[in-house]
Order: C-alpha cells, then structure tokens, then sequence
C-alpha cells in the first residue's frame, strides 16, 4: 500500500494511474477502522480498478471538543487492516496539510433542505464539516467512484447532493449497515462502550426492528411509542430523536406510507450512537 501524507506526491502518483485509465474508487474515513470501514473498501474494489482510502479525524465536524479530543485513533492497527483488505493508497494527512491556518468551513444549507434535520438539529455545524472536508477530498483525489456507508443515513443524502451540484463526474454509492451478531451496528465509537452499555446499546437496532415488524396502517404510530419506550426504559440509554421520515428529504411521516425509514440517535453513556432502517 501506498501512504501519503501530502497531496502533491499523492496527485502525481493518482494522475499516473488514470493516464493508464484506471478507475479510482475513493473510501473516506476518520479511522479507527472496523468491518463496516472494510467492507467500503471491498465494494470499491468491486466496482474500481484501484482503492484509495483516507483517514482524517476532520476537527470541524465535531460540534462538541471532547468528542474530538476523545475520538479513537489508532493507525497502525488501520494501515494493518487496509494492507490486508488491498487497498492502494492511504491518504493520511495532517491537519496543516488539509487546512493550513484556515479553519474556515463552507455553508452545507446549500446542499439540501434537510441539513438541518436530525443529526444537523443535534450537531450544529456538523455537516458544515462535512462538506467542507469531503469537498477538499474529492478535489485533491478527483475520483470516478465514492462510497459512503448507508449507517450515516444523511451524510448520504448530503454528498449524493453535493455530487449533483459540484462534481457530476462521481459516481456515488451507499452500502450497506455492516452489524455485530446482535445487531449494533459497527461503529469506531463502539469500543468506548463498557459491557452493561454494550448490552443496552443492542436495543437501538431492537427498537427499529420492532418498528418494521409493524409497519402496517393499522400498527404502525403504536409501534414508534413503543420503541420509543424501549429506548427510554434502559438507564443507560438517553434518546436524542427516533423518527420515521420519507427517505428522499428525512421530514417526518404524517400519515402511513410504505416507503419510509426509520433512524435513531441515543447516547449510551457517554457514547452517541446512530443507526438506521429502511422499512419498505
Ligand atoms: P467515519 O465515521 O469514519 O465513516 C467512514 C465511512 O464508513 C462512512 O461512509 C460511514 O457511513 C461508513 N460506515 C461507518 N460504520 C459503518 C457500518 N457499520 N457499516 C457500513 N459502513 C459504515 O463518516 C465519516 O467517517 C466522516 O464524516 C467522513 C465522511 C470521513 C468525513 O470526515
């Protein structure tokens, strides 16, 4: 595997490779890799001649300064990984190297009416952080391909708009929720969870099962309380939102439609925890 630290080597050594018309596929990430990171890396190599992935804790996507602080990091055991999966290039720059002195962040309120939703309700300035480093990804890498994880449900909508707007040539694909055997879905954040939290994290996925076991006219408001409850039944668990929206713009149902899907914010401790479900 090729690593990269600064963005000129890494241009020249990518422009070498699409003069030989290789397609690239690009996988973004802030590390601390598990399963969910990997199997990115194997749907790019899937559809991709060559895999570039980067690992950058970007600092201003945390609305919250612990969080950054405290966020897991652990490269050797990363760069292990990706040299296992076969991955090309990592690119893992400084903070110097992506910002220079220039903390300033673009405006996401242009990429979609619901960036203020959700997670953008919960994380003020979050996807403001997001644009800004996933665009100043996308220029340095120019890739054909980009895959996101479909765990991060909005930041998907997010970029997908970005690359309509911003850079048509990128083909944009979600893939699927990576999860343990009991359902939490895999996060860099989960290792920080101790074993009674670990327990009641399962239930996030739990109470969106119990959601689309009942999705129906008839059941399907009852079965949002209901899940509801289960969340606010575990003293570890603390609910941020559980809603059920359209898929295409994230504002809530007010009437039953089979295409929905249903996502879920919850603190565990002192984790933040997200997962989501399609229900249709
Ligand atoms: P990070 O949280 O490291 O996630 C990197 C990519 O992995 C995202 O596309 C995310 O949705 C995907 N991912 C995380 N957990 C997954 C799982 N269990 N199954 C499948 N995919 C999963 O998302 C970010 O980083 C950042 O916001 C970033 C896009 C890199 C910008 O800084």
């Amino acid at each position: 595997m090729n690593l990269y630290q600064d963005i000129k080597p890494l241009q020249s050594h990518l422009q070498a490779k699409r003069r030989q018309n290789l397609r690239i596929g690009f996988v973004p990430t802030m590390g601390a890799l598990h399963a969910g990171h990997l199997s990115l890396i194997d749907a790019a190599k899937e559809k991709c001649d060559i895999v570039a992935c980067s690992i950058f804790v970007n600092p201003t996507q945390f609305n919250n300064l612990l969080d950054l602080e405290l966020y897991p990091r652990n490269i050797e055991n990363d760069i292990r990984l990706l040299v296992q999966s076969g991955c090309y290039i990592l690119f893992h720059p400084t903070i110097e190297e992506m910002y220079g002195s220039d903390f300033h962040k673009d405006s996401a309120a242009v990429y979609g009416p619901y960036i203020n939703l959700l997670e953008g309700a919960h994380r003020p300035g979050h996807f403001d952080g997001v644009i800004t480093i996933v665009k100043r990804l996308f220029e340095i890498i120019e890739p054909d391909e980009v895959f996101f994880g479909q765990k991060d449900y909005q930041q998907c909508l997010v970029i997908k708009t970005l690359l309509e707007r911003n850079f048509t040539n990128i083909v944009f694909n979600r893939c699927a929720i990576k999860r343990e055997t009991d359902g939490l879905a895999m996060s860099s954040r989960n290792v920080k969870l101790n074993k009674e939290e670990r327990i009641a994290a399962s239930l996030l996925i739990q109470a969106l099962n119990h959601i689309k076991a009942n999705w129906n006219a008839e059941t399907w408001e009852t079965s949002i309380a209901e899940a509801k409850k289960m969340i606010a039944h575990n003293k570890h668990l603390q609910l941020e939102y559980l809603c059920v929206t359209d898929p295409d713009n994230l504002t809530e149902l007010s009437a039953f439609n089979m295409n929905a899907i249903a996502l879920i914010a919850a603190y565990c401790g002192q984790t933040r925890l997200i997962d989501n479900l399609l229900l249709n």
